[in-house]
């Protein structure tokens, strides 16, 4: 099954030839300026009967445009027998997966909702926004508040995420203000960003009640993180923990620009509430530690060190340029130092030819998957911002033609358990969510993005509840093909799997690229690879290192995971590695109950060669086997010394010569060395450094449970060939397949 045009009013110029893969995909629509046809300030006809009651409470003064209401009988009709269908099923996931937080999809077939993601403009028509200035100007503001991120309401998923967002409010409102804790580069962003979620939550609910004891809480919180209340921790030998004297360091520009954006948006979401002299201070402190270091960092050339502002294709110039710009959108106006009106000048053209390039040609985010939420957050809020303060993203959305596609790298990198989690991750996310895909999916007509996210847990957010558009229906999954390689020379990398919807689906990832051009959050680490079944993780990554170890970020040196390590010596920073890759482009279609065809496969090949010192040649091969049940990985291997076959796991590892049993709980992996080489043999050891490791000697984390798969051999040349072999125990049967060489591998090899 494959999808079928899109119904939408805004086509969009021609086809990405970049684009190949373009089987399941649709031409993304260009957000047209001006329109803003995605921010949603009206009542779509066809949740009406839901949204009633809640419009009047968020949107409050702002007119919703009449159009809506002269919809034909017929489609009114149509539309709201699709809203009382959506609402009789409700939530597509069910429940959640407790250890890994993956929806859990139930199994059954409802081909009346489960069907090709839609959006259905025709259906119910979605009013626009009625401020639709001619000529936006970041100086020029709507005339009404809330100026940031703006609201709309109805259907299940808005209902659920409300009751959650109340919740979490009630949450932060019982514990006491965010105390300030200095944890290195990336744990000093915690507290900042701690500040910021509570902001969002905190004026979520007060828009929705009117009660002030909300504003009174968010005071509390500003008034502490100025340092200004007492037994704050926030201020040390009288100088602010902002940091502002260093804005371009790195951390402290980004804590500085993620309290900026928590002051612009309790500035704005409450503005009639507070008093002049609260409003005054607000902007006296976010002029003074955020916006006015901002403008030096952009702009002062004697302290300007070429930092987070200077061609940083990164979360870093996202985060500080987004901050920046709700903090000076919120105040502009009433700011009498000229500081937002300079800044707005200065950070969307800087974020556009920064933060709007970390995503490469394939959609992959420069930094790895793990820190695409921060950069992503940054980015989708900026442009969010700018449209419902000022009417337009000034091309922030669309000036990299392939933003569009790091939805796909999202979805793809997300694995039956969780991230394919390649390179730095880890870090604690707080108000970085993917719901920047609720905003992708109308910015770029990929109704898929927002259908995919809508069940996961990080969903429950205040921008959800604007991003959302319930007109979108279907499944993500239906038509959706099981694999996607993303293939620019950066990234090289394989999502496949089984089903999208099975939480003991089969999934695997691997990566080659390039080792540098990842703003050092990348390991040394080509080859690497990830493998979930039976709702569990049988080859895992270690995550992040410690930031405060010494160099982490001086050079990329960070080492290993599961991949050939040689001589005992990192790869080559400086590899080039190639790939190649076939897909049956097997999709799912509309039941979440789903078996793969027999010959359904998928295989990446990589000649890593580069990444090696001391070779003559190394190539590495994954590919699915037996209707996606199994998984080879084969290594072709001419080395002038010895090495290591590695691969990380949690399970419990019975090796027994040729083969090993991995056990995680009650569920069982079979791995074993198909056409065995002359003393290749499983071993085991802890995920620790090497003692001979040539490495600067940094203090690694533990990785408690751990256990290292390893086959040693020495110089010499090998086909090596690892068989995965989950027991399903559903009545299949593992093959053995037959040896070829990596050359001759094809969608038909191994049949
Ligand atoms: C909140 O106050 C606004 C402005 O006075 C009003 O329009 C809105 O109806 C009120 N909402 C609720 C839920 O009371
Ligand atoms: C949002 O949640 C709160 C708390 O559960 C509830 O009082 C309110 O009615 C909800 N609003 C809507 C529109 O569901
Ligand atoms: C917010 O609420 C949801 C649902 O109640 C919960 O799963 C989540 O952990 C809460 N988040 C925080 C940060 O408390
Ligand atoms: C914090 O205190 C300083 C010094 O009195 C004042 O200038 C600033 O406006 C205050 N800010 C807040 C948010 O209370
Ligand atoms: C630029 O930075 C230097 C060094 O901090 C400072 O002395 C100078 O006043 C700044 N210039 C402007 C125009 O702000
Ligand atoms: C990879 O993506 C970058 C943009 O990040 C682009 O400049 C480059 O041309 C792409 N390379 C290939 C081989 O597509
Ligand atoms: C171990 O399990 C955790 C989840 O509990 C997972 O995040 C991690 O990646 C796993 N590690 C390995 C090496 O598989
Ligand atoms: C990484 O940086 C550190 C310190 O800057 C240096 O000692 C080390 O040699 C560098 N390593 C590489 C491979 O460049
Ligand atoms: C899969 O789709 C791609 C892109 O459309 C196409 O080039 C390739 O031939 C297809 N492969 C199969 C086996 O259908
Ligand atoms: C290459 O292998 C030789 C012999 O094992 C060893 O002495 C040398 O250090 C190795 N070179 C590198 C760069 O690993």
């Amino acid at each position: 099954m494959s999808y079928g045009p899109l119904q939408t009013t805004r086509p969009y110029g021609s086809e990405d030839p970049a684009f190949t893969q373009s089987t399941g995909f649709i031409t993304p629509a260009r957000p047209q300026k001006g329109t803003s046809k995605w921010i949603k300030i009206g009542i779509p006809v066809a949740v009406l009967v839901i949204a009633a009651a809640v419009v009047g409470g968020v949107v409050g003064s702002r007119k919703h445009s009449s159009s809506a209401a002269t919809s034909s009988a017929a489609q009114s009709a149509a539309a709201s027998s699709q809203a009382s269908a959506k609402l009789a099923e409700g939530v597509f996931a069910t429940a959640t997966n407790s250890l890994y937080q993956i929806p859990v999809y139930p199994s059954t077939t409802n081909t009346a909702l489960y069907t090709t993601p839609t959006v259905n403009t025709a259906a119910a028509g979605w009013p626009s926004d009625p401020f639709t200035p001619a000529s936006p100007s970041v100086q020029t503001m709507r005339p009404d508040r809330p100026r940031l991120i703006a609201p709309s309401y109805n259907d299940p998923y808005l209902a659920y995420w409300n009751t959650s967002i109340f919740n979490n409010a009630s949450q932060y409102d019982a514990l006491p203000a965010v105390v300030y804790f200095m944890d290195g580069d990336s744990g000093i962003l915690d507290v900042a960003r701690q500040v910021k979620q509570r902001v969002k939550a905190f004026g979520y609910v007060f828009r929705m009640t009117n009660n002030t004891h909300w504003v009174d809480r968010t005071w509390e919180e500003l008034q502490n993180a100025a340092g200004n209340s007492s037994g704050s921790t926030w201020v040390a030998g009288g100088s602010d923990r902002w940091n502002s004297a260093h804005f371009l360091d790195t951390g402290q520009s980004a804590l500085a620009s993620e309290l900026s954006a928590a002051y612009g948006i309790a500035y704005d979401w409450m503005y009639d509430y507070w008093t002049d002299d609260q409003k005054s201070m607000i902007r006296s402190t976010l002029i003074e530690y955020g916006l006015g270091p901002g403008v030096q960092a952009l702009t002062n050339s004697s302290v300007f060190t070429g930092w987070w502002a200077n061609n940083i294709e990164g979360n870093w110039n996202c985060v500080c340029n987004n901050g920046l710009t709700m903090g000076s959108l919120a105040i502009l106006g009433d700011d009498t130092t000229g500081s937002a009106a300079q800044l707005l000048g200065l950070t969307v053209d800087n974020a556009k030819k920064n933060c709007a390039f970390a995503v490469s040609s394939d959609g992959t985010w420069s930094e790895t998957d793990d820190y695409w939420y921060f950069g992503s957050t940054g980015h989708a809020e900026m442009a969010a911002s700018l449209i419902s303060a000022t009417g337009s993203d000034y091309g922030l959305l669309t000036t990299n033609p392939d933003f569009w596609k790091t939805g796909l790298f999202h979805i793809y990198g997300q694995g039956a358990t969780g991230l394919f989690g390649y390179g730095d991750s880890g870090p604690n996310k707080y108000t970085a969510t993917s719901n920047s895909l609720i905003l992708y999916a109308n910015a770029y007509n990929q109704p898929q993005y927002a259908l995919f996210q809508r069940d996961q847990t990080d969903a429950a957010d205040p921008w959800s509840m604007f991003w959302y558009n319930p007109q979108l229906s279907g499944a993500f999954w239906d038509g959706l093909p099981l694999d996607y390689a993303f293939d620019n020379s950066t990234d090289q990398w394989m999502s496949m799997r089984s089903s999208w919807t099975d939480a003991n689906a089969l999934y695997v990832a691997i990566k080659a690229g390039t080792l540098q051009g990842h703003q050092t959050h990348n390991d040394l680490d080509v080859g690497d690879f990830v493998i979930d079944a039976l709702g569990t993780r049988w080859a895992g990554e270690l995550g992040d290192g410690d930031y405060r170890s010494p160099d982490y970020f001086s050079n990329d040196t960070q080492g290993r995971q599961n991949t050939l390590l040689v001589g005992a010596t990192n790869q080559d920073v400086t590899a080039k590695p190639t790939m190649q890759f076939g897909t049956s482009n097997t999709t799912q279609g509309s039941s979440t109950v789903f078996t793969p065809p027999s010959d359904s496969t998928a295989f990446f090949v990589t000649d890593m060669s580069s990444a090696y010192f001391n070779v003559t040649s190394v190539k590495r091969g994954m590919r699915l086997l037996n209707g996606r049940k199994q998984v080879l990985l084969q290594d072709e291997i001419t080395a002038g010394t010895n090495f290591m076959w590695r691969m990380h796991t949690n399970a419990t590892v019975t090796p027994s010569g040729t083969t090993a049993t991995l056990t995680i709980d009650d569920k069982k992996m079979d791995v074993s060395i198909l056409n065995a080489p002359s003393g290749a043999a499983f071993t085991t050891s802890q995920a620790v450094r090497l003692s001979t490791d040539v490495t600067p000697p940094a203090p690694d984390q533990p990785n408690p449970g751990v256990t290292v798969l390893i086959i040693s051999l020495p110089a010499g040349t090998y086909n090596l060939q690892v068989l995965f072999s989950p027991e399903w125990n559903d009545g299949s049967t593992a093959v053995t397949p037959p040896s070829v060489d990596l050359d001759s591998w094809s969608l038909t090899s191994h049949n």
